[in-house]
């Protein structure tokens, strides 16, 4: 969590910083900063959005080159203006901004205030520069050694920038853990936390890797790593296009992606599926299909909304490769102790490809031997580089703080995945992997015409938007669909909503059911049709107030439920794609009439880069 972004070259570093920040502001919302150097380093930092602190800068001087800004998740301290970054040494000639969290910062205070440091935050970011100027002074070494040393000494996750009044043509960058990303102008560098600040000004970028130290002096860049071996910065060319970050038109982030999902979802497929000419082919897998063919295990580990895609890809691998698999929370597995033997398949999943939790389970499972698949949405991701192959979803920035498209591009490549697995190993009647590969060609029509139903879901919507509670209900593919329902809505509209499977609700969740209570039942025509219609029986005979989503034409569940929104028909393995769009719309619009930040609900931020 927290944005970071830099600047260094001949045009205004303060607006390209703030505009940076607009765009990082997904990654942590509480406060920002700015630090300018222009002779004096001079910080400016506020509680709230990047918006307040414009209004605070307002028209004070900002001339200058070279300049860093944050915007802020907080982990230390509560948020506040001096908890805000950048943050200042002691002597207030140099100055920090940090994304990551470090674990020792106690003792290092402890140590430092011995010193006579002083400390004008709780953060830990303050003792990581106060460390720096210590050893900046008592070794008499540049301020590129001091930080050096440094990173020997603290223990945790960071990107940081480190400015000072001393060397005012120069920029010192370093990351382990938390992303950094170079951009690559004439005569001008950018820093960022990812590369949505930079392509407006060039798509050459390099992707820092961890334990490496850049510093950008008169011009030029040069990558050491902490040992102090220099390496050679790899170039990388950038196809993200700046209407791909911008709201184009809609009210929110949010709203934008759930309609761009018909094509995110054909963009997921493009090259590998094209059902006439029976092509199905993962590049990622390619090079891997004889491990999948033996495998006799696959662990997916994920967090949230990416956890749930890894449910749906569950049903997806067993039912078509017959392999068992487990699902995983990163958080859990990480610490548990796991078995993980040498032929195991682990599947990480991860839109941002940066969450702490999911990075440090592919370091164990990759630590015991495994082999590690990445499906991740940002192309040079920490988690894509960390894999040893996989699938990018292509579903384009997804910039709300609620994952939407992102969801389904993962459970289409995860299908494809399953498909080809499953037609190497020969687990599926021929006919029934055609249907299926022509059916998936079909999804974004079907997409498409749930988005109509937008009208009818805001209505509803209007009905529910002050209850207290909700109770989301689904059985076999549909039952994760049920708890990302869910999620969606506690997170962006903070009503407290459960997901269940709909058997398992008569064990527990049956008690809450009353008429006050609106239960979402996903109830699309699959094999377990005649079983979630009793489920919703047993709702209706509590008066639980139904709203399903059933499959266009169905003509038994209308009569039992308070609203019924039809969604065109599909395969049972591949109506999450399509059912989970009501879904998505009902939470957003709630949200809205509630009158919540929908694409940036409070206490989140968009990756979750501690632990
Ligand atoms: O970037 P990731 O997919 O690894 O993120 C995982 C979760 O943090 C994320 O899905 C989160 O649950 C979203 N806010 C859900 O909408």
């Amino acid at each position: 969590m927290c944005g970071i972004v830099a600047y260094i070259g001949h045009r205004e570093a303060c607006p390209i910083i703030l505009k940076g920040l607009k765009r990082l502001e997904y990654r942590g919302y509480d406060s920002a900063g700015i630090a300018l150097l222009n002779g004096d380093l001079k910080v400016y930092k506020k509680k709230g959005k990047v918006s307040d602190l414009e209004n605070f800068i307002g028209d004070q001087a900002t001339h200058a080159h070279v300049g860093m800004g944050h915007t802020r998740w907080a982990t230390h301290g509560e948020p506040n203006d001096s908890n805000a970054h950048p943050h200042y040494s002691t002597s207030k000639r140099i100055a920090i901004i940090h994304n990551g969290i470090i674990e020792n910062y106690a003792a290092l205070k402890t140590v430092l205030q011995g010193r006579g440091y002083e400390f004008l935050s709780d953060t830990d970011s303050e003792v990581f520069i106060n460390l720096i100027e210590d050893i900046h002074k008592n070794n008499n070494c540049s301020l590129e050694e001091a930080v050096r040393l440094a990173l020997h000494e603290v223990v945790g996750a960071y990107a940081i920038v480190v400015l000072s009044e001393d060397d005012p043509g120069q920029l010192i960058a370093a990351r382990k853990g938390s992303p950094l990303v170079i951009g690559v102008g004439e005569n001008e560098f950018f820093l960022a936390s990812d590369a949505t600040p930079i392509i407006e000004y060039t798509n050459e970028v390099i992707y820092v890797n961890d334990y490496e130290i850049a510093v950008i002096k008169d011009g030029k860049l040069d990558i050491q790593t902490k040992e102090a071996v220099r390496t050679t910065p790899y170039i990388q060319k950038l196809e993200l296009k700046l209407d791909a970050i911008e709201k184009g038109g809609y009210e929110h982030f949010m709203l934008k992606e759930i309609f761009e999902q018909p094509r995110s979802i054909m963009d997921s497929m493009r090259g590998r599926l094209i059902a006439d000419q029976n092509h199905l082919m993962m590049g990622g897998i390619r090079e891997y299909a004889n491990k999948f063919v033996a495998a006799d295990r696959i662990l997916i580990v994920a967090c949230g909304t990416s956890w749930h895609a890894g449910l749906v890809a569950e049903y997806l691998f067993e039912e078509f490769a017959r392999i068992p698999v487990e699902v995983e929370y990163a958080s859990e597995f990480r610490y548990r102790n796991p078995v993980i033997r040498e032929s195991d398949i682990v599947i990480a999943i991860s839109q941002s490809g940066e969450t702490a939790d999911t990075l440090a389970a592919i370091e164990l499972a990759k630590s015991k031997g495994a082999t590690i698949f990445g499906v991740c949405n940002v192309v040079g991701s920490s988690i894509a580089r960390a894999s040893d192959a996989g699938a990018y979803t292509h579903a384009g920035p997804e910039i709300g703080v609620a994952s939407t498209k992102a969801f389904t591009a993962q459970v289409t490549v995860l299908t494809l995945m399953a498909l080809m697995v499953a037609e190497k190993r020969g687990t599926m009647e021929n006919s029934r992997l055609r249907q299926l590969m022509v059916e998936m060609e079909n999804i974004p029509a079907k997409v498409e015409q749930a988005l109509k139903l937008d009208a009818k879901i805001q209505h509803i919507a209007d009905v529910f938007k002050d209850v207290p509670n909700f109770l989301y209900l689904g059985r076999g593919y549909n039952f994760p669909v049920a708890l990302e329902g869910a999620l969606k809505l506690k997170e962006i509209s903070y009503i407290h909503a459960e997901g269940y499977p709909a058997a398992e609700m008569k064990h527990g969740p049956i008690a809450l059911i009353d008429e006050n209570m609106p239960v979402v039942v996903i109830a699309t025509k699959d094999s377990s049709y005649e079983k979630i219609v009793s489920n919703i029986q047993e709702v209706k005979a509590r008066k639980g107030r139904i709203i399903a989503i059933v499959t266009e034409g169905d003509d038994v569940i209308p009569d039992m439920a308070e609203f019924v929104i039809e969604v065109p028909a599909a395969d049972e393995a591949l109506v999450p794609l399509i059912s989970v769009i009501p879904l998505q719309l009902l939470s957003y619009h709630i949200a809205v009439m509630r009158g919540c930040n929908v694409d940036q609900p409070r206490n989140l931020a968009k990756s979750v880069t501690v632990e």
